[in-house]
C-alpha cells in the first residue's frame, strides 16, 4: 500500500438539516458538517437561518472541503420536502441524511401547550418522517443510503429539570430511527440514532438559562460538567465524529441502533452528594 487514503466519503453528498447554530460557536450541525466534509463529502447545509448555515459553510471552505447552503424550516412539510428534492435535482444523489434539529420549553409541563407540543412535535419528530420519506426513493434506487437522527439522552432518562415535550419526541425519534431500519434494511438503507448527553453547545447558554435554578451561564456550564462521570460536558465534535462513524462504510451492518454518547451518563446512579 502506498500514498495517502482516500477519505472514507468521498464522491458522498450529505444533507445535514439543522446544519448551523442558534448562537456563536460549534454547535453539533455544524461540527457534524465540518467532519463529514473533512472526509470527502459534498455537504449541504440545511437551517431556517441561512447566515448560520452561511458560517458553517464558510468553516468547510476554509478547512478544504465542499458545501453550500440551502434554507429550510423543519416546521414545514413542503419546504422539507422542497429541499430534499433540490439537493437531489441539483446532485443527482443523497447518500447521507442527517437530521439535527431539535426544539424544545423548558419548565414545567403545565406551561407546555397543545401548540408548543405540536410545535416541538413536528420538529423533532413529523419532519424526520418528511425528510426520510423523501429521501427514501432516491437512496432505494442508489442500493444504499444513510439516514442519521440526533436524539438526547433526554429520551431515556429524566435530564435533571422538566423538558417534558423534548424528553418525549426525543424517545420517539430514537424509536423511529429503530423501527425504519428494519423497515428499510433490505433496501441497504441504515437508520440509527445518536443520544447525546449533555452537550457543551452555544445552545445551552440560551435555551437552559432558567433550567438550572438561579446559577449564571457559568455556574450552569460547571453544574453540568460535574454531573458528568468525566466530569465535563462532551462537545459537538464527541457526537460529530458519532455521526461520522455511523455514515461510513465502517458502520455498514450497524442499524436500528441508538448510540450513547454520553461519557458514560446514562451508566450511571449519580446521587446529588457525590456529585
Ligand atoms: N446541546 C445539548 O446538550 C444537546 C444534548 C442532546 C441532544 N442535543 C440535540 O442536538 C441537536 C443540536 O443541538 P445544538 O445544541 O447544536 O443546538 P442548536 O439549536 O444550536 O442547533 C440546531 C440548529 O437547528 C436550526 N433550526 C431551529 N429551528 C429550525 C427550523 N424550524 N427549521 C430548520 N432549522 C432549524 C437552528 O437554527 C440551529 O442551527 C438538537 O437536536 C438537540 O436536541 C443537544
Amino acid at each position: 500500500m502506498s500514498g495517502m487514503a482516500t477519505p472514507e466519503l468521498s464522491g458522498r453528498v450529505a444533507l445535514v438539516i439543522g446544519a448551523g447554530s442558534i448562537a456563536p460557536g460549534i454547535g453539533i450541525g455544524r461540527a457534524i458538517c465540518l467532519t463529514l466534509a473533512r472526509e470527502g463529502a459534498h455537504v449541504v447545509a440545511a437551517d431556517n437561518d441561512l447566515a448560520a448555515a452561511q458560517v458553517t459553510c464558510d468553516m468547510v471552505a476554509e478547512a478544504g472541503g465542499s458545501a453550500e447552503t440551502s434554507e429550510v424550516d423543519v416546521l414545514d412539510d413542503a419546504s422539507v420536502e422542497a429541499l430534499v428534492a433540490r439537493v437531489i435535482d441539483r446532485h443527482g444523489r443523497l447518500d447521507i441524511l442527517h437530521c439535527n434539529v431539535g426544539l424544545g420549553k423548558s419548565g414545567p409541563s403545565e406551561v407546555t401547550s397543545a401548540a408548543d407540543w405540536r410545535r416541538i412535535s413536528d420538529a423533532n419528530l413529523t419532519s424526520l418522517h418528511v425528510a426520510s420519506q423523501a429521501a427514501i426513493p432516491t437512496m432505494r434506487a442508489q442500493g444504499a443510503g444513510v439516514i442519521t437522527i440526533t436524539s438526547s439522552i433526554a429520551g431515556i432518562r429524566y435530564p435533571g429539570f422538566p423538558h417534558l415535550a423534548y424528553s418525549a419526541t426525543k424517545a420517539a425519534a430514537s424509536h423511529f430511527a429503530t423501527a425504519l431500519a428494519v423497515e428499510l434494511a433490505p433496501d441497504n438503507i441504515r437508520v440509527n440514532s445518536i443520544v447525546a448527553g449533555l452537550i457543551d453547545t452555544p445552545r445551552i447558554g440560551v435555551t437552559l438559562a432558567k433550567s438550572y435554578g438561579d446559577r449564571d451561564e457559568a455556574q450552569m456550564r460547571a453544574a453540568r460538567d460535574a454531573s458528568c462521570p468525566m466530569g465535563r460536558m462532551g462537545s459537538a465534535w464527541d457526537i460529530a465524529e458519532a455521526a461520522l462513524f455511523l455514515a461510513s462504510d465502517r458502520a455498514g451492518y450497524i442499524t436500528g441502533t441508538s448510540l450513547v454518547v454520553d461519557g458514560g451518563l446514562s451508566a450511571t446512579v449519580r446521587q446529588p452528594a457525590a456529585v
